[in-house]
């Protein structure tokens, strides 16, 4: 069986591909990216690195022959990512792949404040469904390593400024995350599922709090703001105006409970217990002092 990685030069790509070379031999590994030369290493290591775009609709015919389980690894156009998964979805029709694994978010609704971010990948999905594929859905939680920049913030200022009200959030390492479609993508009976792929542990402001006071050793206190005060703050801070509001989106979500959700299938595909906040941050304590 040969298995497609799409997207393969970036975090999570990569750490599949990682997996992938520990499950099955390295001539059934097809990585496809937009950058093959940032994928000599593993092409030294026998997988196949193939040039792939989904803005080029003509590479992925080349890109995608010949692989029996493809990883459609979502990209980071929000806002143009429909039309490029729907190629990608296409591309794997024409190309004879049988069965598609596809990374969502968990609750990818429309009505998410999230919103493209979110309803994109709702809507990714329904075309898979749609398709002639065989699918599975991997609705990851946010990734656990996005919490480390914020928190070297709180940890530098002592405050962890918040609009997450009283909702709580489940981070996910991306390697727990990689390891769980890698598992999906070698073994079988995953036909027609959907997963919930989160880490062990959810988290409210105050418990994010009194973690980054553990592992940092300095005191983090809460402070609840609104979302416009919020981005108001990141914007006085330098943030641009677009990402203020997409953190102050995800807050949003957050206090509406959209990433509240404690799933056991990553443990249940991986085999062991996913990685904790807390594991996350101690590895990386370094920078997580490090915020000047
Ligand atoms: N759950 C979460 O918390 C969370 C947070 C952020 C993002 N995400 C989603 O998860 C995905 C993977 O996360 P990551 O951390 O690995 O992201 P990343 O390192 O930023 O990588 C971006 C990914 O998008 C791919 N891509 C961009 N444009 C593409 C195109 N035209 N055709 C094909 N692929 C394209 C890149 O592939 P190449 O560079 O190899 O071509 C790469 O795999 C993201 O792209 C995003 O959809 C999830």
């Amino acid at each position: 069986m040969t298995v497609i990685v799409t997207g393969a030069g970036g975090h999570l790509g990569r750490l599949v591909a990682e997996e992938l070379l520990q499950r099955i031999p390295p001539e059934r590994v097809v990585l496809v990216t937009r950058r093959p030369r940032a994928l000599k290493g593993f092409a030294a290591r026998g997988a196949q690195v193939r040039y792939g775009d989904f803005d080029d609709p003509a590479s992925l015919r080349q890109a995608f022959a010949g692989g029996q389980r493809m990883l459609l690894v979502s990209t980071d156009a929000i806002g143009r990512r429909v039309r490029q998964h729907r190629t990608a979805v296409d591309a794997a029709v024409a190309a004879g792949v049988g069965h598609v694994v596809f990374t969502s978010v968990v609750n990818p609704v429309a009505r998410s404040p999230l919103g493209p971010i979110a309803w994109e990948q709702g809507r990714t999905e329904e075309i898979l469904r749609r398709s002639a594929l065989t699918w599975t859905i991997l609705r990851f939680g946010s990734y656990a390593e996005l919490q480390l920049p914020p928190a070297a913030v709180a940890v530098k200022n002592g405050r962890l400024y918040t609009n997450g009200g009283d909702g709580r959030m489940v981070p996910v390492s991306r390697r727990d995350c990689a390891d769980a479609a890698a598992a999906v993508l070698t073994t079988d009976g995953h036909a027609g599922r959907t997963y919930d792929i989160t880490g062990p542990e959810a988290f409210s402001a105050s418990a994010l709090a009194a973690l980054f006071t553990a592992v940092s050793g300095r005191s983090v206190g809460v402070v609840e703001l609104s979302d416009r005060m919020l981005t108001l703050l990141l914007v006085s801070i330098g943030t641009p105006l677009p990402s203020a509001l997409s953190v102050a989106a995800f807050g949003r979500a957050v206090r509406r409970g959209y990433f509240d959700v404690v799933d056991p299938a990553c443990e249940r595909l991986t085999g062991r217990p996913p990685a904790s906040l807390r594991d996350v941050l101690v590895s990386r304590r370094a920078d997580l002092l490090a915020a000047r």
